[in-house]
């Protein structure tokens, strides 16, 4: 009897954490579900959008967000957005080389001890937007822009959460306080966002010439993002689909080699 009631009550004890929990996130509006190219046991990456992403990220993105796991040669890497078979070394692969030397990187000390500027190199790090976290934040009202290499592992809802989140700002309901600088998105939890709505239609213009709508960029990012923090999915993939197919093969022979021991005997 004893032990039923400490059973009841520690069920319900779950139970009502749970719900607490649920509260919590039932504030924001749950993602939309959105058709990935990359979703799926055969999905793969839409090599044009990774690379459109990359636009928007470096046009956009990068003037608050830092990419820090980012080096520029893994833009040229296998499955990467600008991998080219002519340049399996990604440092050779001159798409790479020419967007790296175009960040001034500190570099040194010389011969004299002294830090120098110089060119971007393949093998150098996305530049961070701000020296610190504390600059990072006395620029963002206090808010810190997270630094977006494993962004799209971080959030629950991944992929579908961010472009929800670029896509659904509003007008603020009557009930909401904002604080200044802050904006009323129903995706964030809470409501109330630090990030001003980073994407308004054409604000970049595509080297490839795609329309630069609000939801063309969002997604494009998106997948960039998905790319940058799992590179290796296609590979996974791919390797995925053979083993399956070694298992079939395995099978077929595991069943003829059974029919040919048991040939004779009457069963
Ligand atoms: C002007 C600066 C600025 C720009 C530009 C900007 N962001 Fe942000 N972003 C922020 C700040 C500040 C936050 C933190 C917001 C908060 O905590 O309220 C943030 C938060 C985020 C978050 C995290 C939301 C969460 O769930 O915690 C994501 C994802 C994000 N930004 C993506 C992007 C993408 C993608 C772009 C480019 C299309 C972009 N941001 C452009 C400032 C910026």
């Amino acid at each position: 009897m004893m032990m039923t009631r400490i059973f009841a009550a520690a069920l319900a004890a779950v139970g009502l954490s749970a719900t607490a929990a649920l509260a919590v996130e039932g504030d924001a509006h749950a993602p939309e579900n959105y058709a990935w190219e990359f979703e799926g046991p055969f999905g793969t990456f839409d090599r044009n959008a990774v690379q459109r992403g990359y636009q928007v990220y470096q046009e956009v993105c990068a003037s608050c967000h830092s990419m820090n796991l980012m080096r520029f040669r893994n833009l040229g890497q296998k499955g990467g957005p600008f991998e080219s078979e002519e340049y399996p070394n990604p440092n050779d692969n001159p798409i790479v080389m020419q967007i790296a030397a175009g960040y001034q990187v500190e570099d040194g000390p010389n011969d004299d001890g002294d830090m120098f500027m110089r060119d971007g190199l393949p093998s150098d790090a996305f530049p961070a937007p701000f020296e610190n976290e504390q600059q990072a934040r006395a620029s963002n009202g206090g808010a810190y822009p997270p630094d977006l290499s494993l962004i799209v592992k971080a959030r629950s809802g991944g992929a579908d959460y961010i472009r929800s989140l670029l896509l659904g700002y509003e007008e603020a309901p009557e009930d909401s306080h904002l604080s200044p600088g802050q904006y009323y998105n129903a995706y964030f939890a809470g409501g109330a966002i630090a990030m001003a709505p980073p994407l308004v239609d054409d604000i970049i213009s595509y080297d490839d010439g795609t329309t630069a709508s609000m939801e063309q960029m969002a997604e494009d990012v998106v997948t960039f993002l998905t790319w940058a923090g799992d590179p290796h999915m296609e590979e996974r993939k791919q390797m995925g689909v053979m083993v399956l197919m070694y298992l079939f093969i395995f099978a077929v022979l595991v069943y003829l080699a059974y029919r040919q021991v048991w040939r004779n005997v009457k069963h």
